[in-house]
């Protein structure tokens, strides 16, 4: 039950774990099995689901069955699926497969745009200026994605400054309707985050913007609630929170989407989201990827699900009772 009256404020999720979770995973997640689980998160009311990327196979060998994926999948009203696209060449096979939008990444710092695209940062804001003009042509929305937008595991802080000089290039002379600041490798903190997310949405009022943490550090809800409270409504986040990118040095998962729902709910949010699917969805996990993830509400359950009591119980009572003579 939500214990605030009116309005609940609504905040969108978006769901990346067949993205950025299954990239960064040994195992090879079979193209049927991740139709199926697409189609599950299909029908929890997520806002968005980054179903694939269209990368080199050679790069991620985990999602080299993207058109697969991407032409077999559900396609829910209301949902927007998404994949990721590095290039032009990328970007051509997502629009083939009928994505929505195409979600173009760069990193705000050279040494991890280097690393994970092998580009200078000019070289990939140039390609993917021509990946914008595709995806318009073709009637798609384009999202971009700053990676590192919090700091870098190479370089360090990253001055707010070149996070919205990023940003503005690709609103204004890339036509983006859409950015992500991405905390790739969970550096990010509360009061950072509040202040960024502030200059953003007030500089670019239409834009839409995502928060997307990892919670390497354990601040992943503390920053998603910064962002909330200055003002963000729009969360990516995993199944199970698995996740990280492959190139980014000490990484791990995004912030748990159940865990996230959950606490969200509890204080009055709007997710739109069946948690019970959600949770549904995330116990199918470890049998697709052979191993447990860190998601505490699978391992917890959500907060009144309640545990019988001790089969003694009855026992332990009475002896209480005659401890304290007292009847009960
Ligand atoms: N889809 C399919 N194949 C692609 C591709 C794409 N979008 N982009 C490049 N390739 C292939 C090329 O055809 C080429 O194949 P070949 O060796 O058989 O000829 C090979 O990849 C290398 O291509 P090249 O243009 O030299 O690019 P590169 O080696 O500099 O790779 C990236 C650049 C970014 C495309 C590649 O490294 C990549 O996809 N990386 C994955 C990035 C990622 O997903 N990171 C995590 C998420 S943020
Ligand atoms: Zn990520």
């Amino acid at each position: 039950m939500n214990v605030w009256s009116g309005e609940r404020r609504r905040i969108y999720m978006q769901e990346v774990g067949t993205r950025d979770g299954f990239q960064s995973e040994g195992t090879f997640v079979e193209t049927n099995e991740k139709i199926a689980l697409i189609d599950a998160l299909s029908r929890t009311g997520v806002a968005k689901i980054e179903v694939t990327a269209f990368v080199s196979p050679k790069a991620i060998p985990a999602l080299s069955d993207a058109e697969a994926v991407l032409r077999a999948i559900e396609r829910r009203p209301g949902v927007v699926y998404t994949a990721l696209v590095p290039n032009v060449r990328g970007a051509e096979r997502a629009i083939e497969a009928r994505a929505d939008e195409l979600n173009l990444v760069m990193s705000a710092t050279e040494s991890h745009n280097l690393s994970n695209l092998r580009m200078i940062r000019e070289q990939s804001f140039d390609g993917l200026k021509q990946v914008a003009a595709l995806a318009r042509e073709a009637g798609l929305a384009v999202n971009i994605s700053l990676s590192c937008a919090f700091g870098c595991p190479m370089e360090g802080d990253v001055p707010d400054a070149t996070v919205l000089e990023w940003t503005q290039r690709f609103i204004e002379e890339a036509g983006a309707r859409g950015v992500t600041l991405c905390d790739t490798t969970g550096m990010a903190y509360p009061r950072q985050v509040a202040a960024l997310t502030a200059q953003c949405l007030a500089r670019w009022p239409q834009t839409e913007f995502t928060l997307h943490f990892h919670n390497t550090r354990g601040m992943g809800l503390a920053n998603v609630l910064a962002a909330i409270d200055a003002g963000a409504d729009r969360f990516d986040a995993s199944l199970g929170g698995i996740g990280g990118c492959p190139y980014a040095p000490g990484v791990s998962g995004n912030v748990c989407s159940e865990e996230i729902v959950h606490a969200l709910e509890l204080m009055g949010y709007d997710t739109g989201v069946d948690l019970a699917a959600l949770i549904a969805a995330s116990k199918r996990l470890p049998a697709l990827i052979g191993h447990d993830t860190p998601s505490q509400i699978v391992k917890a359950g959500q907060r009144l699900d309640l545990h019988p009591l001790p089969a003694d119980f009855a026992a332990i009572r009475e002896r209480a009772a005659q401890r304290g003579s007292i009847s009960i």
